[in-house]
């Protein structure tokens, strides 16, 4: 089967119940048969059974399983949010001493961990230009241990050849990880083009509606079995009610997938060139630096697109202030369209050099296109822009 019937389709064994949707096994821990069944669960790691929802729980699983189909991943792990999945990544594989080579056009939060808390655990990072990935190589110590990338970026959506940093990761026995968030498994899968690991902020496009938290990481069975232990022993785990959620909404993954690419195309075109605007980015617009490499490993050009207000600080606020009914909030992937102001939320906490260094500028808009319909999302844009 296809990943957007296997989507559809995976589903946690049907009970005695005979229900069609799938379950929602909310439970925090599950029962034995006998004393020796329960000591053998406790004994061997490797067994497939269910101990404590900390650690296994089939709504969470049947999420994870699906979200492994549609990225072509061995295996993977569930948590309660997109930066436990970032922090468990980084807290699995790195040690004192090690180092880490990152993207400097990070999420705000991924931000801080590799700028104020690695550091403080005696792990370095040093961080390259996405513009630039030629320098890359020139970053590698003899302790670099991880490569981290988001493609497309938040919020500058800036696109790396995936292949191209995976083939550099495999010449120097790095493992690479990719936050694949924006793009979700519908529109780029990273293991395909090498990467070790993919992670995801689920909170976005996979729940699809902005309901709940969650995060997953798939990739190599032998890391994640690594992850596994990390998250049952230190406590990220992500909720069964959360995996309920969220499963049900990959189903509609792909369709969603496609209507917030179509509706945010046909948003950038109408956008560019207008004269209240400096520019609009947009994977799929030609204008895009990385045109090419989008078109190359992303089936659609995703839901996010971004655009510089020419009046900066106080347009983007008096623009903000201006939109009737489109939503003024910092979560992104919802099938309302959302606007945000980048500068002064998300990445706040950074210096105004580095949000200028990853192109984050004070008249910055960040759209996440909704589903509604185009012309009304078009038509609040333009009478707030006037
Ligand atoms: C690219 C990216 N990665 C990670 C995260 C963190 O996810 P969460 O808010 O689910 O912790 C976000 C949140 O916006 C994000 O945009």
């Amino acid at each position: 089967m296809r990943p957007e019937t296997l989507a559809i389709r995976t589903q946690t064994e049907r009970t005695g119940e005979k229900e069609h949707s799938t379950p929602l096994f909310l439970t925090s821990s599950f029962v034995y048969d006998s004393a020796e069944d329960m000591a053998a669960a406790f004994a061997d790691d490797s067994l497939d059974v269910n101990i404590y929802s900390r650690f296994s729980n089939p709504s969470v699983d049947e999420f994870v399983k699906k979200v492994c189909l549609m990225e072509a991943a061995e295996d993977g792990i569930a948590t309660a949010t997109g930066m436990a999945a970032v922090f468990s990544s980084f807290m699995t594989f790195l040690s004192a001493g090690d180092h880490i080579v990152s993207a400097s056009a990070v999420f705000g939060s991924t931000h801080a961990i590799l700028t104020k808390y690695l550091p403080k655990w005696g792990i370095e990072f040093s961080y390259f230009d996405m513009n630039k990935p030629e320098t890359i190589e020139g970053l590698i110590k003899k302790n670099t241990k991880l490569l981290y990338v988001e493609t497309p970026s938040n919020p500058g959506l800036d696109i790396i050849d995936l292949k191209r940093v995976a083939d550099i990761c495999k010449k120097h026995n790095i493992l690479f990880i990719v936050d694949n968030c924006f793009a979700t498994p519908a529109v780029q899968q990273p293991i395909k083009y090498g990467a070790d690991l993919v992670l995801h902020s689920a909170t976005k496009f996979m729940d699809g509606q902005g309901r709940v938290l969650g995060g997953v990481v798939v990739g190599k069975k032998e890391l994640i079995k690594q992850m596994y232990l990390f998250i049952r022993n230190t406590g990220p785990s992500m909720s069964p009610f959360n995996a309920w959620v969220l499963s049900k909404s990959l189903e509609t993954l792909y369709v969603r997938m496609d209507k917030h690419a179509s509706n945010a195309l046909h948003i950038a075109k109408k956008l560019e060139g207008h004269p209240a605007l400096s520019w609009v980015k947009y994977p799929l617009l030609e204008s895009h630096p990385q045109y090419n490499i989008a078109k190359s490993q992303m089936s659609n050009g995703g839901g996010i697109l971004t655009f510089e207000l020419k009046a900066v600080l106080d347009g983007g606020r008096k623009f903000l202030n201006n939109l009737t009914w489109l939503s003024m909030t910092n979560n992104l992937g919802d099938s309302r369209t959302i606007a945000s102001h980048p500068a002064s939320t998300t990445h706040s906490k950074l210096t105004e050099e580095e949000r200028q260094a990853v192109g984050i500028t004070p008249g910055l808009i960040r759209l996440s296109v909704g589903l509604e319909h185009p012309d009304d999302i078009i038509e609040e844009i333009l009478g707030a822009l006037k």
